[in-house]
């Protein structure tokens, strides 16, 4: 008997859990070497359940190894979203003889007598992150008429000396101040009028990026990303505003009256940034939950569910219309590297040629083209099926095409056409497009469009093929890197 062997979909390079459901990352936070990553996990199915603290760490940024579980439910609630900080000064009196780490997170009870309850609790570690006490006197943060009151991201605001804290309140972000993480006070309100009200809005984050990489000139970032209203094509998606911010009030740019996607893909939600980056590192590194609550529950993946996008830099650019977010791969994912492919200036056709002899399913593909070439890369191409990547160059448009990328019956609304506004400033125009098992994550013109897809390919889909409106064309240049071999 011949079997037909499902492909497993996970990712050799990207986080996913070696089994069971996940969503949002959580308390992303930097302590002796480690970056931790703590995500939403129901360890006991592969759909969305009662929440736990999932947990894992990384020393580069690209290899992760997944330790047990942080944070269980209690008798206040399951363990929703939330952020960790290292309390270097010992703010809360957890820490006597050396800094820890604090997780502050939202409890959500929800139970027959009574309303769904969220309130904000805490919970430290001094060992690294591998065990944990819940705070005594959780929670430290409840409200009585907010039924939606969740996600708190947390950060020392040096300049007010005290704790800031950024909340999801329904549609708006509520900020709160504290000298010690148990005791907080709200210092403003942010959202009503402004940017995309769609969905609830959840999972915000707030910190400062330097303009152009001048620290002289910054700005403050609010990320905020909002569910699913079952309306409409795109689900799930994260909106930023740009403001400033003085340790109470966010007062958000003129650009920011516009609303602005931080992904135009479908598939990068909930994502917010590690705190206690060293200073000399200075990185403001972010990673998303790489799905989308329109049908997260129902992704072809058996075991387990749910994948982190690559780890990501976000900086801030001056544009003529404002400044404006850009995400790039960390520089790390360049140490995974396994050089396949290199062309410049080569005519369509020898790169055609090139790419035919090519059998990849993990992978980075980098293409420049004069600014002025519409073209199509497919890849995860098989022999029925292949994902789309392609740029209209008449409407300065980047597109995925996951109509015919494999396995869509999962859900109706998977199998589509997306489009995102290019901003190329330079002659020439990049792609740069990390491949996995079950996603494509595009880079465009160094990062300032970025488009986050998940797509389930038929088996043995390693093709990539290029083609462009007109065959005469010269492919300014090509690389190409394997990166299924070197992650353990
Ligand atoms: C976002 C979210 C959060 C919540 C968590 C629950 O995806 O809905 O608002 O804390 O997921 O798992």
């Amino acid at each position: 008997m011949s079997l037909q062997l499902q492909p497993d979909y996970r990712g050799v390079y990207h986080f996913s859990p070696s089994r069971s459901w996940m969503n949002d990352p959580n308390g992303m936070v930097y302590l002796d070497g480690e970056y931790h990553l703590f995500f939403q996990h129901h360890p006991h199915g592969d759909t969305w359940g009662p929440m736990h603290w999932g947990h894992a760490i990384t020393r580069d940024l690209v290899h992760w190894e997944e330790l047990p579980i942080a944070l269980e439910p209690d008798e206040q609630g399951t363990i929703f979203s939330g952020s960790a900080v290292v309390d270097w000064q010992n703010t809360t009196g957890f820490f006597p003889e050396e800094p820890g780490l604090v997780a502050i997170f939202t409890h959500h009870d929800e139970q027959p007598d009574h309303p769904v309850r969220q309130s904000q609790s805490l919970a430290y570690s001094h060992d690294r992150g591998r065990t944990w006490h819940k705070y005594q006197g959780n929670p430290v943060l409840t409200c009585d008429y907010r039924p939606d009151f969740r996600d708190p991201k947390v950060f020392w605001h040096e300049s007010s000396g005290r704790w800031t804290m950024v909340l999801a309140c329904g549609q708006s972000i509520a900020l709160y101040h504290s000298p010690d993480l148990k005791n907080w006070t709200e210092s403003s309100i942010f959202g009503e009028g402004i940017g995309c009200h769609d969905g609830v809005w959840e999972c915000p984050d707030l910190f400062e990026l330097p303009i152009n990489n001048a620290p002289e000139l910054s700005r403050w970032v609010m990320l905020v990303s909002i569910g699913d209203n079952g309306q409409g094509a795109e689900g799930s998606r994260t909106q930023y505003f740009t403001g400033h911010f003085d340790g109470a009030i966010f007062l958000p740019d003129e650009a920011s009256r516009q609303v602005r996607w931080l992904d135009h893909g479908r598939d990068n939600y909930a994502g917010v940034s590690w705190s206690d980056i060293p200073q000399q590192d200075g990185r403001r590194l972010y990673i998303g939950w790489m799905s989308n609550w329109r049908y997260a529950n129902h992704t072809p993946t058996g075991s387990w569910r749910g994948a982190m996008t690559i780890v990501r830099e976000l900086q801030l650019e001056m544009t003529p219309t404002g400044v404006q977010l850009l995400q790039c791969p960390v520089d790390e994912m360049e140490s995974i590297r396994r050089p396949v492919l290199l062309l410049e200036h080569a005519p369509l056709v020898q790169v055609q040629q090139a790419i035919k002899e090519l059998r990849l399913e993990s992978y980075e593909l980098i293409v420049r083209m004069d600014k002025e070439v519409s073209f199509e890369l497919q890849v995860r191409a098989g022999t029925a099926s292949c994902t789309r990547i392609g740029v209209n160059a008449g409407s300065a448009q980047l597109y995925i095409d996951r109509t015919e990328s494999g396995q869509s019956d999962f859900h109706n609304d998977f199998a589509n056409h997306h489009t995102a506004p290019l901003q190329t400033i330079q002659e020439e125009r990049e792609l740069r497009i990390l491949v996995d098992a079950a996603s494509v994550e595009v880079f465009a013109d160094q990062g300032r469009t970025v488009m986050t897809d998940l797509v389930f390919p038929e088996p043995n889909a390693d093709r990539i093929r290029l083609t462009a409106m007109e065959q005469d064309i010269v492919v300014c240049r090509v690389e190409i890197y394997d990166l299924s071999g070197s992650v353990s």
